[in-house]
């Protein structure tokens, strides 16, 4: 076709060429065509010996591709089109075979599923990793206590354990989101031609076998332009970060000289060069800061895919370049976030001194005058005035005597209180299910346990 027309403008080719970042779908796009071939030989659309022949000749370019030795061309405005091009050199006009009942907007969506296939797994994987990891920081923190907070102001005591474990959960749907991207690309796109079906009777379901998807995409139009499971990895990734992002940002935070509750690794901070004292959790704040990145990969595809009329349009090329940088800034953010918290060293002492504030027991007070029959709202605002009364004093709430505690909270009972008071017990209180108390939290380690064995077997 070339021949006939004019040559393209450079600027043109400089717009149009993907090869230089679709490059990456080449293992791909070698396992699909071994596959597509092997099925043309078997429907007797192309010779056995052409099949043996191309199959030979594409082996050949997957080893040049491997010892990064695959030179590309000027000519080759795509990876789909350089891999053609070279093996029709190596075996010569039957590599033209090949592109038999194909076209490369069938083969694009095809190699991009399974690309996406391939990192939802390895996202699972490491989010596994990191979900282990939690679990056992949790163990071995099962009882430190450390403030709770909510606007950020010390709330009620949990358990470290507890609070770690909330990141697990976190993790838990990341995976399940994870998960739905292993559905969503389980339908082969290949076999719907350019867009209307092709001219030979293939057998679809037996290259998706070869492939390992589960079923066809049933329309051919929907099958060219669906790139719904792009969308979806870039959302269950988008929303992942977000959460490393906020692990990081609390890490950012517990490591300042202010809270003191942890210390990240040498190995995963940095120095001042002008400060000799400082010492940066760089990696946390990265973390922090990677999330929006790929949110704005996903905003950014939602924007390409809006208004895009049935069915290939060449807007679809630019799917690959946000896709394959939220796959490397999540992979390298799951695989730090891991191994900082590996090394992270968390303070007991400081914990608990901000845990053993007493003001962040006055709802273990007010429900003590709850079972004494005061409605929740009324023994609110006693404990209130409790507490005013004592911090206008510059007491401690255990400190109040007796005859204030008569007048302000007269349905008090004075020993209940002294008790609750002297023991600290007001974390060993939350017994509710999926609560901080010691025997909540090891159901809830168990369960966690459940949930990685599970994905394990
Ligand atoms: N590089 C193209 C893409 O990524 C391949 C499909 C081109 N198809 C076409 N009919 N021009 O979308």
């Amino acid at each position: 076709m070339g021949r006939f027309r004019d040559p393209q403008h450079p600027l043109f080719r400089a717009l149009n060429s993907s090869i230089a970042f679709d490059y990456r779908l080449a293992p791909y796009d070698l396992e699909q065509s071994i596959a597509h071939a092997r099925m043309l030989a078997r429907s007797g659309i192309i010779g056995q010996d052409d099949f043996e022949r191309i199959e030979h000749g594409l082996a050949q370019v997957r080893q040049e591709i491997d010892e990064d030795c695959f030179v590309v061309n000027d000519e080759d405005e795509d990876v789909h089109m350089a891999i053609e091009r070279r093996l029709t050199e190596i075996v010569g006009p039957v590599g033209g075979k090949l592109h038999t009942a194909r076209s490369r907007n069938d083969q694009v969506a095809t190699d991009v599923a399974m690309l996406v296939r391939a990192h939802s797994l390895e996202a699972r994987g490491l989010l596994l990793g990191l979900m282990g990891t939690l679990v056992e920081l949790a163990e071995r923190h099962l009882d430190w206590p450390l403030p709770g907070y909510t606007h950020l102001q010390r709330a009620q005591p949990v358990y470290l354990s507890h609070h770690l474990l909330a990141w697990f959960w976190k993790l838990r749907r990341d995976l399940q989101r994870f998960n739905f991207c292993m559905t969503a690309t389980d339908d082969l796109p290949l076999g719907a031609g350019a867009l209307a079906g092709v001219n030979f009777d293939t057998s679809r379901m037996y290259v998706a076998q070869e492939l390992g998807f589960g079923g066809i995409a049933e329309n051919s139009l929907d099958a060219v332009s669906n790139r719904d499971f792009v969308l979806d990895y870039l959302h269950a990734a988008a929303t992942c970060a977000g959460h490393l992002s906020q692990l990081g940002a609390e890490i950012v935070l517990w490591s300042t000289e202010e809270f003191g509750f942890c210390e990240v690794a040498d190995a995963f901070s940095s120095g001042s060069s002008l400060m000799p004292q400082k010492r940066n959790p760089d990696a946390a704040e990265l973390l922090r800061a990677k999330a929006p990145r790929i949110v704005g990969r996903l905003v950014g595809l939602h924007g390409v895919m809006h208004g895009l009329p049935l069915t290939y349009n060449k807007d679809l090329q630019e799917d690959k370049e946000p896709l394959f940088d939220a796959i490397d800034t999540l992979e390298l953010c799951l695989r730090v976030a891991r191994e900082m918290l590996t090394g992270i060293a968390f303070d007991r002492e400081r914990m608990a001194a901000a845990a053993s504030d007493e003001l962040i027991a006055a709802t273990d007070v007010a429900d003590l005058l709850v079972r004494e029959g005061v409605p929740f709202r009324e023994a609110h605002g006693i404990v209130g005035e409790l507490v005013r009364t004592a911090v206008e004093g510059g007491r401690r709430l255990s400190e109040l005597d007796d005859d204030e505690l008569r007048r302000l909270a007269p349905q008090l009972p004075p020993d209940g209180f002294r008790m609750l008071m002297r023991q600290g017990a007001w974390l060993e209180s939350k017994v509710s299910e999926g609560g901080t108390s010691l025997a909540r939290v090891r159901d809830q380690l168990s369960q966690a346990r459940h949930v990685l064995d599970e994905a394990a077997g």
